[in-house]
Formats: structure tokens, C-alpha cells, sequence
């Protein structure tokens, strides 16, 4: 009997209408568009406005636009895992609240904390269930409302982030598509570098963590970067070379859209001309889960059954890693 493998059968994404351009940011922080653009190559972002929404709100459209094109039940689905650190609520999960809206009443899941890899590792996890011959449909979702953590007096940090949300569907497949290899990896101790100060069990909301505006996203960028670069390329070179496998059997980088100068060193480390990489940051900047998954929508077109592709991210945590996906489907 042939190996049961996890082949990616549709894509979905959601991204809310309104824009928030660099020179809306002018407005906002001490900034300009030409900094902005040439140190991180972001030119808008995108921003769920309006009360009483959430990820669940972004979550729900990109996993609906799965069920049209596979024209599926949503009683179908087996199992949700939502990557997200902004979820709905603290709890329930947001993958509870997004299964109740679609009316998955046979599903059970669960959210995914991961950052900016977050997407990757629900994937890697997602498969491991198709794999097992446990379950038939899995969907994996990345989605952040970013907007609600950043603080927009923070020049250095609001200017990278935005809302957006991807899913996919897993599916069994014996022909040797899907999730072939992956290589994940986290390290505590860059938590220093990014992270929320407050909210948490350590601690939990008071006046003063608000004022001391302390429920938003703390990066220290530069250090970030330095880890991001060394360790998305480390990890993207070493899944080549354990799979036998250069840069000229790779038809797509999908990497995770944080700054353009990291894209680029991951791909030169690959020894992938750009046209071979996926790059939307300059219209959705690092939307954080929601990243991989946008990239799969904007370019499902362009894939052809059989691609190798290699998704790689590094976030918050630490956590980075790169999988190796040959694709399911001609679009
Ligand atoms: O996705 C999760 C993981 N996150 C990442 O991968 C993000 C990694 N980090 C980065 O992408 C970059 O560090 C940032 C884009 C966040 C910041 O860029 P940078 O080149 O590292 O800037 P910096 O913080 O080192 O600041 C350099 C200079 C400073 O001025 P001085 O001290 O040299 O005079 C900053 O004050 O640029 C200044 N600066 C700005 N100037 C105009 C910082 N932010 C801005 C700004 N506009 N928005």
C-alpha cells in the first residue's frame, strides 16, 4: 500500500478592505515612506476596522472561500487548528469560535501559539493527523488582527505589521503530493526580544500595565532580525541538503513576509533567483500567522501539481522553521 501523504487541496485567504499606507503612517509616528519602503520593503497594510471584530472575523471568510471551491460540508471537517497570538478572546480558542460561525458541528480544535511560525507548525501538526489515517479533512488556519497588539507611538515596530488570514484543507493523497519534510525549532530564550509584557498569567492586566502600555507587542528589532536571518536561512539550506535537493529543483520559496532584506538573504542562502520567491509584503506587511498562507492564495494560480515548494518562517518565541510541500493541485 502507498504511504499516505497530506497534499494541500485548496487555499483560502481573507484580508480586510481598508489600507494603512506609509504615508498614513507619516501622520501617525515620526516616519517617511522612502525609510519604510527601503528598510523593510512594506509599501501598505491592511487593518480590520470596526467594533466587536476579531481574527475570527478574517478567519471565517478564508476558510469559506475553501468550502466553495471544494463545494464541502462544512460538517465535513474533521479538525481546525487556528495559528494566531491574537485570538479572539484569551479563551475559548478562536479555532472553537470560527468552527461554530461556519457550522463545522462535527469539528474539534484548538488554537496554535507559534508567532510568525505559527502557520508552519499547525501545518506540520495538521499533516501529522492525515498522516496517522486518523482524519481526512484538516484545516489549517494563520490569522492575526495585528492592529489590536501594536502600539502606533512605536515607530520602530508599527510600521511591519497588519491583518490578514490564510487557510488551507489537508486531505489524504497516495500520490506522493503534500507535506514531504519539515524542520521546526524553537528557543525560549529569545523571548527578551519579543513579546507582550502584560496579560499573562506572570502578569495579568491592572491599570498601571495599561498605562505603562504594556498589552502591545514589544519588539527589539534589531536583534530580531539578526536571529530571523541566520536562522530562516540555516533552516531552509539544511532542509535542502537533507532531502537531496538544491535550489534548482525548488519551483517557489514561500517565506515569511517580516522585511524584505530577510526574504532576500533567505534566498540568495538558497541560491533562488527572486523570481522564484513569493513577495507581497509591500501590500500586506507581516501580517504574522496569516503570512505563508496569503502568499499560497495570491500565487494558487501559478503552482502546478507537482512543485516543490519550501515555506519558512522565523517569530516571536523563538521560533523558526521551513517544510517542504509538493503541491497537490493544478489551480
Ligand atoms: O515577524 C516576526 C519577527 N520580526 C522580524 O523579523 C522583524 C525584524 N526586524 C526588522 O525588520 C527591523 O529591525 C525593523 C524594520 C523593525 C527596524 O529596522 P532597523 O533597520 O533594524 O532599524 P533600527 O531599529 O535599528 O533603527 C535604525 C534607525 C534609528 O535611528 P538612529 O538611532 O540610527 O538615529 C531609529 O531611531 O532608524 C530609526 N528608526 C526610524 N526612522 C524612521 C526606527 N524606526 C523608524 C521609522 N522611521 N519607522
Amino acid at each position: 500500500m502507498s504511504k499516505i501523504t497530506a497534499s494541500i487541496t485548496a487555499v483560502g485567504g481573507y484580508v480586510p478592505e481598508d489600507k494603512l499606507t506609509n504615508f498614513d503612517l507619516e501622520k501617525i509616528v515620526e516616519t517617511n515612506d522612502e525609510w519604510i519602503r527601503t528598510r523593510t520593503g512594506i509599501e501598505e497594510r491592511r487593518i480590520l476596522k470596526g467594533p466587536g471584530k476579531g481574527s475570527s472575523d478574517m478567519a471565517v471568510p478564508a476558510v469559506q472561500e475553501i468550502l466553495r471551491k471544494k463545494n464541502l460540508d462544512p460538517k465535513d471537517i474533521d479538525c481546525l487548528i487556528c495559528a494566531t497570538v491574537t485570538p479572539d478572546m484569551v479563551f475559548p480558542a478562536t479555532a472553537n469560535i470560527i468552527c461554530d460561525k461556519i457550522g463545522a458541528t462535527n469539528a474539534w480544535g484548538y488554537d496554535l501559539s507559534a508567532a510568525c511560525s505559527g502557520f508552519l507548525f499547525a501545518l506540520t501538526t495538521g499533516a501529522s493527523y492525515i498522516e496517522s489515517g486518523r482524519y481526512k479533512k484538516v484545516i489549517v488556519v494563520g490569522v492575526d488582527k495585528m492592529s489590536a497588539i501594536i502600539d502606533y507611538t512605536d515607530r520602530a515596530t508599527c510600521i511591519i505589521f497588519g491583518d490578514g488570514a490564510g487557510a488551507v484543507l489537508l486531505e489524504p493523497a497516495t500520490d506522493g503530493t503534500g507535506i514531504q519534510d519539515s524542520i521546526l525549532r524553537t528557543d525560549g530564550s529569545g523571548r527578551d526580544y519579543l513579546h507582550m509584557k502584560a496579560g499573562g498569567s506572570v502578569k495579568p492586566a491592572t491599570v498601571e500595565t495599561v498605562m505603562a502600555r504594556e498589552h502591545f507587542a514589544y519588539q527589539e528589532g534589531q536583534t530580531v532580525f539578526k536571529f530571523a536571518v541566520k536562522g530562516m536561512a540555516d533552516v531552509s539550506a539544511e532542509l535542502l541538503e537533507r532531502n537531496g535537493i538544491t535550489g534548482d529543483d525548488i519551483s517557489w520559496l514561500v517565506p515569511h513576509q517580516a522585511n524584505l532584506r530577510i526574504i532576500d538573504a533567505t534566498a540568495n542562502r538558497m541560491g533562488l533567483p527572486k523570481e522564484k520567491v513569493m513577495i507581497n509584503i509591500q501590500r500586506y506587511g507581516n501580517t504574522t500567522a496569516a503570512t505563508l498562507p496569503l502568499c499560497l492564495w495570491d500565487w494558487e494560480k501559478q503552482l502546478k501539481k507537482g512543485d516543490n515548494i519550501v515555506l519558512a518562517a522565523f517569530g516571536g518565541g523563538f521560533t523558526w522553521g521551513a517544510t517542504l510541500v509538493k503541491w497537490g493541485y493544478d489551480s
